[in-house]
């Protein structure tokens, strides 16, 4: 697979008094007060501010945040954003509002000074934006000299400002290079999936198996086992011809997990116990019931005891480990204690040298729950962009920037 063209590879007098557009994925839960809840992906974007202002760009933030639905949303505004983002970068960021195609707007972005930094409104409020609408694409693209695609969380969208600015500023003969971020998440996913050290041990989780899929057919014959929990696992049990009670199944999976099953042979590991309760309230009762003793009334909330050894062990003997997907509802105290112990096997068997790659949502929270997110190898900021880049799919943000000839050991 080509490598993409990083950032540190443009000539420095490429940068220094360049108007460059760097596509961010500021896309961050908002408090109920409005204020940025969580600053990972501001944090995720300094290490390519930071360069671009020692190299003396004057830089042009491009983000969305929530899904505006094309028209201006007070709630949606970068406006929170801007104000955390200048404390992070010590350096004041204007939030602008001109029209994009305005003769103003354009004004100025030329009168910018070297090292400065303007964050463009919330890009999604032009419906254009999702359409990948050329008007926008070039009102966008007259701006800037070369792009940066440092969103990860974005890069499976071929959005204007995502893929159709990259690839028409490419046209006309400005550079379109992967930011520290993007070359950061290619390199660890990328890696874990083509040149894995061995066992290499994957876990995956969450509610449905159908999002997940593509995925888990496209890493089931690189893995040496894959561990299935959460209320996916129900879908697979049903297909064992198993009671799940009144647990989340997706009748019209079974058949697919009965050959997944099928064609794995023992690469799949299920869970062999599950915790139960009547309700998902975080008051219910919960038992622990042998995977061939669920009852009708019961409902599957979290793996068991017996389940939690048996895959802290099989993570304990993995080299290379990936992680996609809670093993129970972990949001509630009671059903959380399957995903914590599952973190703290991926933590301990980090410490020991293994490579622990994790796909972003919610396992990034549950890592960040467990407090062990800081000894994790590497935690994806990208929810469906890292699951459709585990899923070998086409990533259009990544695709529309410049290729290099060379390796990553010759750069
Ligand atoms: C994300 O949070 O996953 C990205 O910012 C993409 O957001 P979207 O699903 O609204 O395109």
């Amino acid at each position: 697979m080509p490598r993409t063209l990083s950032l540190e590879e443009l000539g420095k007098d490429e940068l220094k008094g360049v108007p460059v557009m760097v596509r961010v994925d500021y896309n961050v839960p908002l408090s109920s007060s409005g204020q940025v809840s969580d600053t990972t992906r501001l944090e995720a974007s300094l290490p390519t501010l930071r360069y671009l202002t020692r190299h003396g760009a004057r830089m042009i933030l491009v983000s969305h945040l929530g899904r505006p639905d094309g028209q201006p949303d007070p709630k949606a505004s970068l406006g929170p954003v801007a104000q955390v983002l200048e404390g992070l970068l010590e350096t004041s960021v204007p939030l602008v509002t001109d029209p994009l195609d305005s003769p103003e707007l354009l004004q100025r972005v030329e009168g910018m000074e070297d090292g400065e930094v303007i964050l463009l409104e919330n890009i999604r409020f032009h419906p254009g934006e999702t359409e990948n609408d050329p008007e926008l694409v070039r009102a966008l693209t007259r701006l800037c000299r070369v792009f940066v695609g440092d969103a990860f969380g974005a890069v499976h969208r071929a959005h204007a400002s995502t893929e159709g600015v990259p690839r028409l500023l490419r046209e006309k003969g400005g550079r379109a290079v992967a930011g520290h971020l993007v070359q950061k998440e290619l390199r660890f996913l990328r890696e874990a999936l083509e040149d894995p050290d061995r066992p290499f041990v994957a876990v995956m989780g969450g509610a449905k198996i159908s999002g997940k899929i593509d995925l888990i057919e496209s890493i089931l014959p690189r893995v040496d086992r894959l561990l299935i929990g959460g209320a996916m696992a129900n879908t697979f049990f049903q297909a064992l011809g198993l009671e799940v009670g009144k647990s989340l199944v997706e009748p019209d999976r079974v058949e697919m997990a009965g050959t997944l099953l099928e064609r794995a042979g023992d690469a799949i590991l299920l869970p062999v116990d599950c915790v139960v309760a009547d309700e998902v309230t975080s008051d219910a009762k919960t038992q622990i019931r042998d995977r061939t003793e669920i009852r009708p009334h019961d409902r599957i909330v979290d793996i068991g005891p017996r389940s939690r050894d048996v895959f802290a062990k099989e993570i304990a003997g993995g080299q290379t480990l990936l992680w996609n997907g809670p093993m129970g509802v972990f949001e509630m105290a009671p059903f959380s204690e399957g995903t914590m112990a599952l973190a703290r096997a991926m933590a301990e068997a980090a410490d020991g040298g293994a490579t622990v790659v994790v796909g972003g949502g919610d396992s990034a929270a549950a890592a960040q729950v467990a407090g062990v997110a800081a000894r994790l190898t590497h935690i994806s900021t990208g929810g469906g962009a890292s699951l459709d880049l585990l899923a070998g799919k086409p990533l259009p943000g990544v695709d529309a920037l410049e290729s290099s000839d060379k390796s990553l050991e010759e750069v």
